[in-house]
């Protein structure tokens, strides 16, 4: 008898650790992590990157550290374990300068297909000349909840701007700080009310 009772009483004690521990936060998702790993595998990493802050030394994919929830520059809603935020700021230090070193970056928003619940992202200071193919911005137009797109302190060109189009769900766009000319500022920024104001899209140029 005395056993029997000690027996319910582990079953009771497992059965609140596993309650309690169901109520914990979510682990990031396996195709997201994925997709984090191709994109740091995307970056032409050089010598002049700087280890310190750049170069995503976080995100490795082992046994210690198998949740990407809780990699740098990566936010995940804890609820359901999905990304909604990544910071991919100055991934490449000292990729704005004019460095004749730096190889040339092409912004390939297909990569950040994956991330299906993504809210803001930040591509801002990474040296970007263009984007890689002919889907342009079209693959981030596919998230929708995508609100804050963040492409400032680039190497953006106009070519980028007929790409905004497709960009349905953002609430707040930068594009400052790249190398928009000619009559960029009358001609971009009509183009963006075009494409994003009458949304409520707020232009930063
Ligand atoms: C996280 O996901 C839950 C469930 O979908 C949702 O109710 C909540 O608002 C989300 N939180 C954020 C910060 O997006
Ligand atoms: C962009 O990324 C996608 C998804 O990983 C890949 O299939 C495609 O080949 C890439 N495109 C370029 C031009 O690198
Ligand atoms: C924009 O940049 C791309 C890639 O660097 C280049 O091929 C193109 O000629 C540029 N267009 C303009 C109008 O400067
Ligand atoms: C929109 O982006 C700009 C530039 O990054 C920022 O200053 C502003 O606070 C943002 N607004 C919202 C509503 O996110």
């Amino acid at each position: 008898m005395r056993t029997l009772w000690a027996w319910l009483m582990v079953m009771l004690l497992l059965h609140q650790f596993h309650h309690h521990h169901h109520h914990e936060s979510m682990a990031c998702l396996e195709q997201e992590k994925m997709a984090l790993l191709a994109f740091k595998a995307s970056v032409p990493w050089t010598d002049y990157d700087d280890t310190s802050s750049g170069r995503l030394p976080s995100w490795v994919e082992d046994d210690d550290n198998d949740d990407c929830c809780s990699w740098e520059r990566v936010q995940c809603n804890l609820t359901t374990g999905w990304i909604i935020q990544l910071y991919l700021c100055y991934i490449r230090s000292r990729a704005y300068d004019d460095d004749v070193h730096l190889p040339i970056w092409l912004l390939n928003a297909s990569l950040f297909l994956p991330f299906q619940e993504l809210q803001h992202l930040d591509l801002s200071e990474n040296g970007f000349r263009d984007l890689a193919d002919n889907e342009g911005l079209e693959p981030l137009g596919r998230l929708k909840r995508l609100e804050v797109l963040d492409l400032s302190l680039n190497h953006f060109n106009n070519s980028i701007l007929p790409s905004l189009g497709s960009l349905k769900s953002l609430k707040n766009l930068s594009l400052s700080q790249n190398y928009l000319e000619g009559n960029f500022r009358a001609e971009g920024i009509f183009k963006c009310w075009m494409y994003l104001f009458w949304r409520t899209c707020k232009c930063w140029i």
